[in-house]
């Protein structure tokens, strides 16, 4: 069992797509046993929150339904818990980094930034780049 944790700015918008593209690519490939996948967010800026609704639309559209999830803020206890701690973008790495000082579970998920749909507002850019960093997962890992 592979313990993946995504992680972004709010948990609301990459992290949980990242979270539901791979459940989606696992359970499609018979993998879902080998994996627990959840997402977690630096700030508490949306704690508690839905996943926003254009990010839940652009995975609607590809078939992923992300019902019941709400963000919450990464903790000391998932650093232990997790085996891969995935981030989005550079400033999400910093602040993994700067939160949990000698860590070493912090990768990104592309060698390039996932741009945050929530200020570009092209949420199909987003799901394309996160699904091409959760197939090399599945490929990876799986
Ligand atoms: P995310 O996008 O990090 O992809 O979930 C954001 C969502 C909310 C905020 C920032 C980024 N915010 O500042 O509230």
């Amino acid at each position: 069992m592979k313990k993946i944790l995504f992680v972004c700015l709010g948990n609301i918008c990459r992290s949980p797509m990242a979270e539901f593209i791979l459940k989606d690519l696992a359970a499609k490939a018979g993998k879902s046993a080998d994996f627990f996948i959840a997402s977690a967010a630096v700030s508490r800026e949306e704690e508690g929150n839905p996943v926003y609704p254009p990010a839940r639309r652009e995975l609607a559209a590809h078939g992923i339904s992300c019902a019941g999830k709400t963000a919450r803020q990464i903790t000391r206890q998932d650093c232990r818990d997790f085996d891969y701690i995935y981030y989005m973008d550079s400033s999400n790495g910093r602040r993994l980094r700067s939160m949990f000082p000698g860590e070493t579970k912090f990768q990104p998920l592309l060698s390039r930034d996932v741009a945050d749909p929530w200020y570009t507002g092209d949420f199909e850019t987003a799901y394309r780049d996160i699904a091409e960093g959760c197939q090399r997962i599945l490929e990876e890992l799986g």
